[in-house]
């Protein structure tokens, strides 16, 4: 299997990467990875001699430079893991997020229809059906992005949609709940609490903090990817999550116990502009077909990714510092 992961670097697709070359002897993997202020080689150092295992940099926004990937590559496969992420950034500059989520979707979806590519696996959130009061997101859910970042990853995943059903393009979406793990970049509530709470910072909780996400460790995210590459249906949706629900306060509670710290570090500040009060994601298509269920509960998974910050603050601490700084600030300034 020869499989093109695109965002490679960042943190879902390296621990992507590394968990399918664990589990795969025989694949052959490009990462294609733009290495934006998220993506970082040093997530794969571990794997990066691997002879399996090929990085190429580029952008998915550049047209030439993906058809030269896909010219140069044959691919069975491809994981479309790239993509700007993080809300607070598309409030404050949504541009970026246009170009990857949408532009660079239509890029890879053109590529793996001309080069009759076998399958791609769209990653996408469940923050495109907005937020719901009560019970839960299911594939057929109308999307109501509202936030610059959700509606253009609706943007990306409507065009696999559209591409599946007008021309047959063999793409699979998913719409999976927060992810979290190690490895990921700590403007993310979980990373960005445990390290503040490591340096001895406050943690900042959004207005008053009853905002309900719901959370999967990034192995059984991957095992899920895995899941619908092998067996998936093309043209057909599937949401992963986990029903681990918690109130942003109670998420709170919980690292500020893995870390050691009592409620005074806890500071509540402005709320984020339009912030979405609740996800839920009915799951029961995948477990279903697919045969997958998540394995890790979320005070199993956090006591892992404290640990993991702990024994890792050679890779987070240069990451906030910086430009990570800059932002922070304009951030703070904006709210
Ligand atoms: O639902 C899946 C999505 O989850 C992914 O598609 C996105 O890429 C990912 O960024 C995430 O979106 P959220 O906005 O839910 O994640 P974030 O970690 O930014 O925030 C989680 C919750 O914590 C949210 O209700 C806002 C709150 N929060 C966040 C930060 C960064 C705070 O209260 N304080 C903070 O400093």
């Amino acid at each position: 299997m020869r499989i093109l992961v695109t965002g490679g670097a960042g943190f879902m697709g390296s621990n992507f990467i590394r968990h399918m070359l664990a589990r795969h002897a025989d694949l052959q993997l490009v990462n294609f990875d733009k290495l934006t202020y998220a993506g970082n080689l040093e997530n794969l150092r571990d794997v990066e001699d691997d002879s399996r295992y090929v990085f190429v940099r580029g952008d998915l926004a550049d047209e030439a430079a993906v058809e030269a990937l896909f010219g140069a590559h044959a691919f069975d496969a491809v994981v479309n893991y790239a993509a700007e992420t993080h809300v607070d950034r598309s409030i404050l500059d949504p541009k970026a997020f246009l170009f990857t989520d949408v532009i660079g979707t239509y890029h890879l979806l053109e590529a793996v229809k001309k080069h009759g590519v076998g399958r791609m696996v769209q990653v996408s959130t469940d923050e495109v059906f907005g937020s719901v009061e009560d019970g839960t997101f299911n594939e057929m859910s109308p999307f109501e992005p509202n936030s610059p970042y959700s509606a253009s990853k609706a943007g990306g995943d409507h065009l696999c949609r559209a591409y599946a059903h007008t021309y047959g393009t063999p793409v699979i979406v998913t719409h999976s709940c927060n992810f979290y793990g190690p490895y990921q970049y700590p403007e993310k509530v979980i990373p960005l609490f445990i390290t503040n709470l490591l340096e001895g910072k406050n943690v900042p909780v959004y207005g008053d903090g009853q905002q309900v996400r719901e959370w999967i460790f990034t192995e059984d995210h991957c095992r899920a990817i895995e899941a619908v590459l092998e067996k998936g249906i093309p043209g057909e949706v599937y949401n992963i999550g986990t029903e681990e629900r918690r109130p942003n306060l109670e998420l709170t509670r919980l690292l500020l116990g893995l870390c050691g710290r009592d409620a005074s570090f806890i500071e509540h500040v402005k709320d984020r502009p339009g912030h979405d009060r609740r996800y839920a994601v009915d799951a029961s298509k995948i477990r279903r077909e697919l045969g997958w269920a998540p394995e890790v509960s979320l005070e199993d998974g956090l006591a892992k990714t404290v640990e993991w910050y702990k024994t890792h603050e050679a890779w987070w601490k240069p990451l906030k510092s910086g430009a990570y700084l800059e932002y922070y600030k304009k951030q703070y300034v904006m709210r």
